[in-house]
C-alpha cells in the first residue's frame, strides 16, 4: 500500500503521544444545564487527548469538517492552517523547519495526530466521516487509509449547491468529499433509509417533500431577475415573491419544473413550493448510493443560521443540518455519542438534538473548537438557542416563537495539565482525575465514578487496581493498607509515592508497587 510522505512526518507520526493531558473544567456560565452533551473550548489536539480517559474506544461517529486549506484569508477562522495558535504550535513540534513547510505539508502535520487520536476515540463499530474538497482530498485519502487502513474505506459526495459560475476553476464545482472510514468495517453497521419516514407526504407517485420556493433577499440587496411573476397554468393565476423575498430559482427553471409537475401552487397559503422527491428510492431496501442529495446546500446551512438570529457573515462555512442528520440517521442508533472535534458553527450539536426531537433517541454529542470567540459566542449559543427555542424575525416583520428541541450541554475548557513540565504531579489533580487517567493508561479502558471504592479502582483482566493519592507525597504503602485487602486475591497493581513493605511482603500478597509519578504510564 503506497503511504504519503511529507515534510515534517517524522517531527509528527508519534506526536500524539507527547500532547501534555490537561484537565477539563466546566464552565458554567456557558453551560445549559446538566448534560452529558458537551462543548469543550481548546485545541482539539489537545483537547481529544484530554477526553481519552472518558471516551476512549465509546464514540459510534465522528463527523469532522476540518479547514479545507483552500488558502482563502478572508475567511472568519484562518482556513490557510496559519491561525496565530496552529502556527506557535509547529514551532514548537516542527521546530525551525516549520517555516519552511508548504501549505500541504503544513495540513498533513495539523491532520495527522489528529486522526491518530480520532482513531482511538472510535468503538470498534465505530464510524467516522470527513467533509473535505479538492484541495487536500487526495492526501486525506491516502493519510486516513495509513491510520485507518485502507479496507475500511468509504465515501460520499454531497452536492452542495444548485449552480456554480466557473469562476475559480474551468468546470463549475457542484460537490464535496464526504470520505467515510469504519473501524472495522462489516455489514449491519450502517441503518438503511426509511423513505417512508423521511418523506411527509405521499401521492400516486410516491413520497416527497415540499420545499419553499422562496427565500430572503441576502444581504438586503434585491435580485430583481429573481423576483418575476409565476403564473399557475391551469387557473393562470399570478404568485408573487412576498415583500422582502426572492425566487430561489430563475424563470427558466421555474418554467421546466411547471412543466414536470415538480412545483405545488398552494392557494391557502399563497405559496409556492417545489415537490421533492428521494432520488434513491431504492435505497430504503438493502443498498446505499454514495450520492448525497437534497439534504440542504451552503446556502441553506447560512439560512438556518440567520433564522436562529445569527448574521450570515457571521460564520461562513456552516454545512446544512440536514446533510449531518442525514449522517447521522445512517451511522447511529438512539443511545449512541457522537464527536465533532472542528465543531464551528456547531450545527453537528443542532442535528442531533433535531434527529432526538423526532425520533425519541437519546444521542449524545461532544464538540470541540479552538477559537475562543466561536465557541462560546456561536457553537454554544446556537446549540443554546435551538435546544431552549428562539424568536424568528419572518421577512415581513412577524416575529415567530420556535419551539426548543430540548436538551442541555456542559460548556468545559482545558484546564492544568496532569503533570507539570519537569513531570511532577500538578497539585490541583484531584483523587478523581488521577484515579481515572492511571486506570485509563493500564487498562484501555475508562473509569466510571461509581466503581471507585476508597482507594480501589476495580478489577480488570484478573489485576485489580489501587490507587493511594491523598495529596501529593503523602501516599504510602505500608501495613496499613495491607489490612484493606480483604477478599480481594490475585494481582494487585498499587501506586504510591513511596512503599514501605519489603520484597518478600509485596510477593505474598501479589503486589506490583508503581512509584507516583515515575511509573504512571504516558498515553
Ligand atoms: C469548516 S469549520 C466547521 C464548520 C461546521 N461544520 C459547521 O457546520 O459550522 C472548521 C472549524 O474548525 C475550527 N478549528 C480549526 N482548527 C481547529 C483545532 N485545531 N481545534 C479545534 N477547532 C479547530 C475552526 O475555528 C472552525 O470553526
Amino acid at each position: 500500500m503506497p503511504i504519503l510522505n511529507w515534510i515534517g512526518k517524522e517531527k509528527i507520526v508519534n506526536h500524539d503521544k507527547d500532547v501534555a493531558f490537561r484537565l477539563l473544567k466546566k464552565n458554567q456560565k456557558y453551560s445549559l444545564g446538566n448534560s452529558e452533551n458537551l462543548i469543550l473550548e481548546g485545541d482539539n489536539l489537545e483537547a481529544l487527548k484530554a477526553l481519552m480517559p472518558f471516551y476512549y474506544g465509546k464514540i459510534k461517529c465522528i463527523y469532522i469538517d476540518p479547514p479545507y486549506n483552500t488558502g482563502n484569508e478572508k475567511w472568519v477562522y484562518n482556513d490557510k492552517v496559519n491561525s496565530p495558535k496552529i502556527s506557535e504550535w509547529f514551532k514548537k513540534v516542527v521546530g525551525p523547519e516549520g517555516d519552511d513547510l508548504c501549505r500541504h505539508d503544513k495540513w498533513l502535520c495539523m491532520m495527522y495526530p489528529r486522526l491518530k487520536l480520532l482513531y482511538d476515540l472510535l468503538s470498534d463499530d465505530g464510524v467516522i466521516f470527513v467533509s473535505i474538497d479538492d484541495n487536500e482530498q487526495p492526501y486525506l485519502r491516502i493519510l486516513m487509509d495509513e491510520i485507518f487502513k485502507v479496507d475500511n474505506f468509504e465515501s460520499f459526495v454531497w452536492k452542495k449547491k444548485g449552480g456554480a459560475g466557473n469562476t475559480e476553476r474551468i468546470i463549475g464545482n457542484l460537490t464535496e468529499y464526504i470520505l467515510c472510514y469504519f473501524k472495522n468495517k462489516r455489514a449491519g453497521i450502517f441503518n438503511y433509509r426509511n423513505i417512508e419516514r423521511e418523506y411527509k407526504y405521499k401521492d400516486h407517485i410516491g413520497p416527497y417533500n415540499l420545499e419553499g420556493l422562496e427565500k430572503t433577499n441576502q444581504g438586503g440587496y434585491e435580485r430583481k431577475t429573481m423576483m418575476f411573476p409565476i403564473i399557475d397554468p391551469k387557473t393562470r393565476k399570478k404568485f408573487y415573491p412576498k415583500a422582502g423575498m426572492r425566487w430561489t430559482a430563475g424563470k427558466e427553471t421555474v418554467g421546466h419544473m411547471i412543466k414536470e409537475g415538480r412545483i405545488h401552487f398552494d392557494y391557502g397559503k399563497k405559496r409556492i413550493y417545489i415537490i421533492k422527491r428521494p432520488v434513491h428510492y431504492a435505497e430504503s431496501e438493502n443498498v446505499f448510493y454514495n450520492l448525497l442529495l437534497d439534504v440542504g446546500s451552503l446556502s441553506t446551512a447560512k439560512d438556518e443560521l440567520e433564522r436562529i438570529g445569527f448574521k450570515r457573515e457571521l460564520f461562513d462555512t456552516p454545512k446544512p443540518v440536514a446533510l449531518i442528520k442525514r449522517i447521522l440517521q445512517i451511522a447511529t442508533n438512539q443511545n449512541d455519542l457522537i464527536l465533532d472535534s472542528f465543531a464551528g458553527s456547531g450545527t453537528t450539536g443542532h442535528a442531533v438534538l433535531e434527529l432526538n426531537k423526532e425520533d425519541g433517541g437519546n444521542r449524545k454529542f461532544i464538540l470541540v473548537e479552538m477559537e475562543k470567540n466561536i465557541a462560546k459566542n456561536i457553537t454554544a449559543e446556537r446549540v443554546k438557542r435551538v435546544a431552549k427555542g428562539y424568536l424568528y424575525k419572518k421577512s415581513n416583520g412577524e416575529m415567530v416563537k420556535v419551539a426548543g428541541l430540548g436538551g442541555g450541554f456542559e460548556f468545559v475548557e482545558l484546564g492544568e495539565p496532569l503533570f507539570d513540565k519537569d513531570g511532577t504531579i500538578n497539585k490541583t489533580v484531584s483523587f478523581e482525575d488521577m484515579a481515572r487517567y492511571v486506570y485509563f493508561t493500564e487498562t484501555r479502558t475508562n473509569l466510571e465514578k461509581k466503581n471507585i471504592k476508597a482507594n480501589y479502582l476495580g478489577e480488570f483482566g484478573s489485576t485489580h487496581y489501587f490507587l493511594l493519592f491523598n495529596g501529593i507525597g503523602k501516599n504510602i504503602l505500608d501495613r496499613k493498607f495491607l489490612t484493606t485487602l480483604k477478599g480481594i486475591n490475585g494481582k494487585k497493581i498499587v501506586y504510591a509515592d513511596k512503599c514501605l513493605l519489603d520484597e518478600e511482603i509485596l510477593e505474598k500478597h501479589q503486589i506490583i508497587f508503581k512509584q507516583i509519578p515515575y511509573q504512571v504510564k504516558i498515553y
